[in-house]
């Protein structure tokens, strides 16, 4: 329960690591290679995209009998982020006796490794998905070992080898040992426990919040930890000028490649309240702090076009630390997640001191990357409304890859078919804006039309009505406005065969 200023506590690999007098924007990576020597662990790209540098960080689990680990970009993530957590690199996996973990095992058997670079990342991800398998007795497919290496880029191996190496490692520990898949964290629970950070937030005589520093410079910059909501908030108010810090996917950039040194930085990953999902009959309430992954889980029977689109949102490592509120702060004019929530009506929970209000998402942009967050305000949840009845929800995105790469232009449409005809039509864009956008224009061509009726003239007309016709550097103006029209041509086409299915499966 303690909280040193200068000192990051985390275990390894049976060890609390004290690191000290780091600075605030010292990166995981930076800090396991240069002062642990694991050099196992790579830098390639420094900036998220090749998974040269995933590791596996943990947390205890619920019943406090076990680590739950996710994979990260280390390059991405800052070290005092890692205060009372556990993490696991590539050295990590050799058992004391010598003996190779399963997929390391069968990396060498099926030949899965030439240069060897992005092996130790590779080996890292797969040792993460591959954990499911003792419980549900089953090999992964390989669209599931697919799906876990589309943010780890091998360039000279090539992929074959290496999904083979992953089908190989399930059967052979499901036939001899399951339990070897698992992430030994044995040593590391109880350790867990000693370096567990407060849960609760600290007073002063006087009844003030005190947020205790993980990290303070010379020159007075802090990165704090806070536990809960009301320190968060609290602490915000006092230092206005202070950086939000969710999944560090944008931040993490942000250090490696504009050596940008934020002053006072604020954690969010230890606030249990932001990292909670609330359900209703109607709506989720999801904390600014739930990840990607999880976001995808939550939508993925009622949405299916939404979580496809989360699926093809970077990488699992990016996915697994990012954040739907991160994503929506960030304000990127081809966020991906913004054209499906602005289609679905999602609401926005801001939070100032002890005052909250609420924003449509519709309302929150006000420029490119700029947005009605007040000074000290900040997002504490959103509010996704599930699809009702007879409710159809459609999204696309279009990118050069198919697999971890930013969109040239999503776009997500909800209608439903009243009598043949669509109404409540939502229809939203990333790419086409300053910031992702509805299009009330394209709307009122589509609203009260029967789909045999909607033409591509009309929303040629209103795309062009719309927006600034301007050539961007994922693609050209043309290329992103045929996309625009095109895409919402496919859904209404395909809400039209599916009504004509359902009339002569009734009739
Ligand atoms: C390799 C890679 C691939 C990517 N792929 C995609 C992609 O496919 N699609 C896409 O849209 N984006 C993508 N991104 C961008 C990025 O991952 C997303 O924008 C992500 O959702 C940011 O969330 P985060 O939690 O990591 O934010 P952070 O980096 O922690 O923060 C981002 C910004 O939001 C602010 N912020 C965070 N939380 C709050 C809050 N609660 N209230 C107010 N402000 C807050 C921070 O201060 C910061 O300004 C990618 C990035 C990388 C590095
Ligand atoms: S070094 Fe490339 S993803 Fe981290
Ligand atoms: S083995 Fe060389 S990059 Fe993958």
């Amino acid at each position: 329960m303690t909280q040193v200023t200068n000192t990051v506590r985390f275990v390894l690999d049976g060890q609390i690591v004290e690191a000290q007098g780091k600075r605030r924007t010292t990166t995981v990576l930076d800090y396991l290679r240069e002062e642990l020597h694991r050099t196992g662990t790579k830098e390639g790209c420094a900036e998220g995209d090749c998974g040269a540098c995933v590791v596996l960080v943990g947390e205890l689990n619920a019943a406090g009998d076990g680590v739950d680990y996710l994979p990260v970009n280390a390059c991405l993530q800052l070290l005092p982020s890692l205060d009372g957590k556990s993490v696991k690199t590539i050295e990590s996996l050799k058992k004391p006796d010598g003996m190779l973990h399963p997929v390391q095992d069968a990396m060498v058997k099926c030949h899965g490794s030439q240069c060897g670079f992005c092996t130790p990342g590779i080996v890292m991800s797969l040792a993460h998905v591959v954990q499911v398998v003792p419980g549900r007795g089953q090999a992964l497919s390989r669209g599931e070992i697919n799906d876990a290496l589309s943010g780890n880029l091998c360039r000279c191996t090539g992929y074959k080898p290496i999904v083979e190496a992953t089908q190989q490692a399930c059967s052979t520990a499901l036939a001899t040992d399951p339990a070897s898949l698992k992430i030994d964290s044995s040593a590391d629970v109880p350790l867990l426990k000693e370096i567990k950070r407060a849960t609760h937030p600290t007073y002063s005589l006087d009844g003030d919040i005190v947020v205790q520093p993980v990290v303070r410079t010379k020159k007075g910059s802090e990165f704090v930890s806070p536990a809960t909501l009301a320190e968060v908030a609290d602490y915000l108010v006092k230092n206005p000028g202070t950086t939000l810090l969710a999944g560090s996917s944008e931040i993490g950039l942000q250090v490696n490649k504009q050596f940008a040194r934020p002053g006072h930085i604020c954690y969010l990953g230890n606030v249990a309240e932001l990292k909670a999902v609330a359900e209703s009959p109607k709506a989720w309430r999801i904390g600014a702090m739930v990840s990607l992954e999880r976001v995808l889980e939550l939508v993925k029977s009622s949405l299916p076009d939404f979580a496809e689109v989360l699926r093809r949102f970077g990488s699992p490592p990016i996915r697994a630390t990012a954040t739907l509120a991160g994503n929506i702060a960030n304000g990127s004019p081809i966020g991906d997640s913004m054209p499906c929530l602005l289609a679905l009506g999602a609401m926005l929970v801001l939070r100032r001191g002890d005052k909250q209000r609420t924003v449509a998402l519709d309302k929150f942009y006000t420029g490119q990357k700029q947005n009605v967050l007040q000074p000290s305000e900040f997002i504490e949840a959103i509010e996704l409304p599930k699809p009702a009845v007879g409710q159809t929800f459609r999204a696309h995105k279009v990118s050069k890859r198919f697999e971890q790469d930013i969109s040239a232009t999503c776009c997500a449409m909800s209608f439903s078919l009243v009598g043949g005809k669509l109404k409540n039509v939502k229809l939203a864009y990333n790419g086409l804006a300053p910031s992702p956008c509805r299009a009330p224009k394209l709307e009122a061509v589509l609203e009260g039309k029967s789909p045999a009726d909607v033409t591509a003239e009309a929303l040629d007309a209103a795309v062009a009505a719309s927006f600034i016709a301007r050539d961007g550097l994922r693609a050209t103006w043309a290329y992103r406005s045929l996309v625009a029209r095109n895409l919402v041509l496919e859904f209404v086409e395909d809400a039209a065969e599916a009504q004509s299915a359902h009339t002569l499966a009734t009739a």
